[in-house]
């Protein structure tokens, strides 16, 4: 506890003696604040123009400044050659204004910036030469624009760019140029859009991809060998797709073996799923396949799964008859199986006498006993005997009924 004390103290005069207000004689723009922050035993000058009612970047910041902010002002315009004076600047934040448009050498000169926030503005394209002067980039905000329309291949050149925010826009269709170059990208946030299909071709070359988030779009099927190339990637959210039916079997085909977390749910349409799908991804821990439409599962789609691996199952039609009681002796299992989440929500929409059953509390015997089952061999494959019975039972019921009318 003294330690803590002691550590906490420690921290508070480090960082109460580390900034201090700008020297009048050097302090930048009188609208802004001004501080300097040693990092790292280095000045840093720090220029916060928050929220000042901007209407366009403020003349006379200081060439030696770290991090000029601009945030939430009404700056509609930036003329080419703004910064170009700012060689020490590292990040440069532009969120919530209104910028439309960003000229052809905007940001000439800002070679040493490494974060640049645009999100919240009124952007409604991206064109190849917006950003090309920013050599060391590493991480980019174009959240919550228009953007609508993308052309060539704006990242061009942005070899050390690691996070690239896009999300929340009007993306329909990305080229397949779109993101050359980005040589570096660990994480891509596409969701939010109106994109139609996974741009297979577009984040082919992207072998450093972490996660990619897609959630939020209008993705109608997920194809075989969608993301192929993404070699490195952790994490895949496809969540929320209004339309989405279908997950072909080898959608994942190409994806690195370490994927850890995939999450598609929210897909109310979402009806087929193929039990090679999941197979490969043995070192999956997070598998969520909530709220969607599945009424089946085979046991294979799930089995190679880790035992430490969660499952999220719930809100889904499930039919629970025979070919669903492996779910239902896992949760028996918990400890043999890999873990499911949700246990209590998983219910059965069919049969009737089960509707709105938690499966957990189903009662072994009612899966077997349906009707269907019976239709079903041990071994799960459709016996000819009773469907020659069935099929002879209603074509009686046929001639029965015509002979009555
Ligand atoms: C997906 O791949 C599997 C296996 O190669 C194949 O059977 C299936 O037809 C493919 N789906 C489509 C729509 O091509
Ligand atoms: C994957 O996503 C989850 C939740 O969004 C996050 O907590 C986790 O850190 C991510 N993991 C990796 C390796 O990116
Ligand atoms: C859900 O799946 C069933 C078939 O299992 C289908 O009849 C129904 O139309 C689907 N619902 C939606 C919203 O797609």
């Amino acid at each position: 506890m003294l330690r803590f004390l002691v550590l906490s103290a420690l921290v508070l005069l480090s960082s109460a003696q580390s900034t201090r207000e700008c020297p009048d004689n050097d302090y930048g723009p009188s609208q802004c604040t001004c501080t300097i922050t040693a990092l790292a035993g280095i000045d840093h000058r720090i220029i916060d123009c928050q929220g000042k009612s901007l209407d366009s970047v403020p003349t006379g910041i200081p060439a030696d400044t770290f991090s000029l902010d601009l945030s939430n002002n009404a700056i509609t315009e930036i003329p080419a050659g703004t910064f170009q004076t700012l060689n020490s600047l590292e990040q440069l934040l532009l969120s919530g204004n209104q910028i439309a448009a960003i000229p052809d050498g905007t940001f000439l000169g800002l070679d040493d910036v490494k974060v640049l926030k645009l999100s919240e503005n009124r952007l409604t394209t991206l064109t190849s030469e917006m950003f090309s002067s920013l050599l060391s980039l590493e991480q980019l905000d174009l959240e919550d624009n228009q953007i609508a329309t993308v052309s060539g291949s704006p990242f061009n050149g942005l070899a050390r760019l690691r996070e690239l925010r896009l999300n929340i826009n009007r993306i329909v269709n990305l080229p397949t140029t779109v993101f050359q170059g980005l040589e570096s990208l660990q994480k891509l946030y596409l969701q939010d859009n109106f994109i139609t299909s996974v741009p297979t071709q577009a984040i082919r070359s992207l072998d450093t991809l972490i996660e990619l988030y897609l959630e939020n779009n209008d993705i109608l099927n997920v194809r075989n060998d969608s993301f192929v190339g993404l070699t490195s990637v952790l994490n895949i959210s496809l969540s929320g797709q209004p339309n989405l039916v279908e997950v072909e079997a080898f959608a994942l085909r190409g994806v690195n073996r370490n994927l850890e977390r995939l999450e598609i749910k929210d897909c109310p349409k979402l009806t087929i799923l193929h039990e090679e799908t999941f197979q490969e991804f043995t070192q999956l821990q997070r598998l969520v396949l909530s709220n969607n439409n599945i009424s089946r599962l085979p046991e294979a789609a799930l089995k190679d799964l880790n035992r430490q691996a969660l499952v999220t199952l719930s809100g889904n039609p499930w039919i629970c008859d025979c070919r669903l009681s492996w779910l239902r002796d896992w949760m028996d299992e918990p400890v043999m199986n890999p873990g499911l989440l949700d246990v209590s929500n998983v219910r059965c929409a069919a049969p009737p006498k089960l509707q709105d059953q938690q499966l957990d509390v189903v009662d072994r015997f009612d899966l077997d006993d349906e009707d269907v089952c019976n239709l079903l061999n041990p071994a799960g494959q459709i016996g000819a005997g009773p469907v020659l019975v069935a099929s002879l039972f209603s074509l009686f019921c046929a001639l029965a009924l015509s002979f009555t009318v």
